[in-house]
């Protein structure tokens, strides 16, 4: 298979998507392109804001417009930028994914004439998913039925001084 980044629809659908930025900020133009489990293409780019905090990626984007379809199964992402600079998610951007994909969905970035290939479970490990509340709720559950591990009653000694 061509490593050509022209090849890939997935990365032409980020392509496209990234001249849809809205990013008079940073004017840093960011594209991404999921496939569902279904072989459905949803894109999404960049939308800033003024007060800068309410920006939203353009992987948040394309993950929301296939979620409200329905769709909760991703088999691969595709990332990219004007700059075609091989730009990867952000760490906020890979938890997001990480809702919805495996640890072995590829996610391909676009450095312009190749493509740099990651797992996702490679770009983030360890993440926090709905097992580890599950396991969590399991830990207390256990706990309150066993013996507490300390008294909760009395405040911490330093807090007397
Ligand atoms: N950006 C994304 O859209 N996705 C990422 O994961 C990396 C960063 C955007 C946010 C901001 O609009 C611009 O790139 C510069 O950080
Ligand atoms: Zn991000």
């Amino acid at each position: 298979m061509s490593d050509s980044p022209s090849d890939d629809p997935l990365v032409a659908a980020a392509r496209d998507a990234a001249e849809n930025a809205y990013v008079p900020y940073s004017e840093y133009a960011v594209g991404a392109a999921v496939e569902t489990a279904d072989g459905t293409v949803y894109v999404g780019c960049n939308i800033e804001n003024a007060n800068y905090s309410n920006s939203l990626h353009a992987e948040e984007v394309a993950i929301g417009e296939a979620v409200k379809d329905g769709h909760d199964s991703f088999a691969r992402i595709a990332v990219t930028s004007a700059a075609r600079d091989g730009v990867t998610p952000c760490g906020m951007c890979r938890q997001t994914l990480a809702e919805f994909c495996e640890e072995d969905t590829p996610v391909v970035c676009d450095e312009g004439d190749s493509l740099a290939r990651y797992a996702l479970g490679d770009l983030i490990p360890n993440t926090i998913s709905f097992e580890t509340l599950e396991e969590a709720e399991r830990k207390q559950d256990g706990a309150a039925v066993g013996e507490p591990a300390a008294d909760v009653t009395e405040p911490p000694a330093d807090l007397d001084e």
